[in-house]
């Protein structure tokens, strides 16, 4: 019995580790397969897309637009769902969409400190429940 529940906790942190891993691995957003992603992971692709984005805005001080439909991070269904519906991500993904609103809101005298928090918080959440993407998630730093 024991043998089992061990074996049973450990195959389902490996596959929580195997699906974000592999998202670390994804070359780039245009060559990426749609077929078999989930919404959330999808999402994310724009959001890194966007991300690249606004950086450039950020360095040439322009105003930071925002195209990306980012509220979408509490509905979009997730590879592992049970990760989505955990208070946890609900507490990240809430001040990440907070500076999302505040950014395009923004002034861009006031971008550039508005964009680090925003990339402060993907990896936050990252961090904790899914590290596979940090490393993509660090490019996205302006310095
Ligand atoms: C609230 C938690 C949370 C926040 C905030 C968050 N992510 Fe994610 N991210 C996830 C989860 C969970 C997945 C796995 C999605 C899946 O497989 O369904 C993921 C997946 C990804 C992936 C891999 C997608 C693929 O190709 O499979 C990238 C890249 C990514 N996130 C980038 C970002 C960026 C950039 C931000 C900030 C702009 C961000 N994330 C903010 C939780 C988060």
């Amino acid at each position: 019995m024991i043998v089992c529940a061990l074996a049973a906790l450990w195959y389902g942190l490996s596959c929580t580790e195997a699906s974000c891993e592999s998202a670390a691995e994804a070359v780039t957003p245009s060559q990426a397969n749609p077929n078999g992603d989930s919404e959330l992971a999808l999402l994310m692709r724009q959001m890194f897309e966007e991300g690249q984005r606004m950086k450039e805005q950020v360095r040439k001080g322009e105003k930071v637009t925002v195209s990306v439909d980012y509220a979408r991070i509490h509905t979009a269904q997730a590879t592992q769902p049970e990760k989505a519906a955990s208070d946890e991500y609900r507490a990240f993904a809430l001040s990440y969409e907070a500076t999302m609103d505040a950014i395009r809101e923004a002034p861009p005298a006031e971008a550039a400190e508005l964009y680090d928090g925003m990339v402060q918080a993907c990896m936050n959440c990252h961090q904790a429940l899914c590290p596979g993407p940090t490393v993509r998630i660090k490019k996205l730093a302006l310095q």
